[in-house]
């Protein structure tokens, strides 16, 4: 029976070249499948804002979001490895509100870690969480829940201050004691030296093809959801907005036309009893 990764099994995974297959999922069903198709890790990312809450951005997300979606994951894949993002603003607050604020999510969710997007800057959070026993997985590059700051999604790291600092954050973040880190909308080229020059995994999106890992959004690969837009990173191998946006027309236009439901959708009662509620309704012979 398949268990749970492990983060010294993740590490190996890196070391003997052997890529790291992410995705996210936010419910029972979505992780279920994930865990039934072989993805080596959910991630409950707080991309939920986005394509399960329908936010413009993953600012509006909160602890509590992260929490309720985290138990439903854990509970569809409970032999796969759960990420939990932690939210906006939730690690910024200093280090002693991120321990409280990691150990609420790792306690109430259930999962076996959180991701935090940020450099340098987070190595005393990233320094006190683990030495809780909370595993942390970085995030660099495009870090979405700066997006109003950055002033959009753009690829990073095309400057070379850019590139300097990115590679300045990575390693920050493997001294700090993270398991791993997420690379989003970088270059190819620079993702690449970064996998390089560090000893834990890289998990790309938008990040090329020298990563250890990839990671996508459950909604995007199956084009789940009227909104999904185009995204050059994506691979999409499915169009399930489609398939369900066609069998609920189908369902509405059969119980509009009382198509549905038939004869062996129904429950007859036994005849003593029918005779008794025609007897009860109509008073004898029935209608
Ligand atoms: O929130 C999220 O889903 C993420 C991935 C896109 C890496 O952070």
């Amino acid at each position: 029976m398949k268990q749970a990764l492990t983060l010294p099994k993740l590490k190996a995974m890196k070391a003997q070249d052997k890529p790291i297959a992410v995705l996210t999922a936010y419910d029972y069903p979505s992780a279920m499948l994930a865990e039934e198709a072989g993805v080596d890790l959910i991630l409950v990312g707080d991309s939920l804002g986005n394509v399960v809450l329908g936010y413009d951005t993953t600012v509006p997300v909160k602890l509590e979001d992260m929490i309720y979606h985290t138990r439903a994951v854990v509970r569809g894949a409970p032999r796969t490895m759960v990420v939990t993002d932690m939210p906006f603003a939730t690690y910024r607050l200093g280090p002693e509100a991120t321990l409280r604020n990691a150990a609420k999510i790792m306690q109430e969710g259930g999962g076996h870690a959180v991701k935090l997007e940020g450099g340098e800057e987070l190595s005393e959070e990233i320094r006190l969480l683990t030495s809780a026993g909370i595993p942390v997985l970085g995030h660099l590059g495009l870090t979405p829940q700066s997006v109003l700051q950055i002033g959009g999604y753009r690829v990073q790291g095309k400057t070379d201050e850019e590139a300097e600092k990115l590679l300045r954050d990575a390693k920050a973040l493997e001294r700090a004691g993270a398991f791993g880190i997420v690379l989003e909308l970088v270059t190819e080229e620079l993702a690449a030296a970064v996998t390089q020059s560090i000893d834990i995994p890289t998990i790309g999106i938008g990040a090329g093809r020298g990563c250890d890992g990839q990671v996508l959004v459950f909604h995007d690969i199956l084009r789940y959801g009227s909104g999904i837009r185009d995204k050059k990173m994506v691979k999409s191998y499915a169009n399930i907005g489609d398939t369900i946006r066609t069998a609920i027309t189908e369902y509405v236009d059969e119980v509009k036309t009382k198509a549905f439901p038939e004869e062996k959708h129904s429950f007859p009662s036994s005849q003593s009893s029918a005779q008794t509620l025609t007897t009860q309704l109509y008073g004898g012979e029935g209608k």
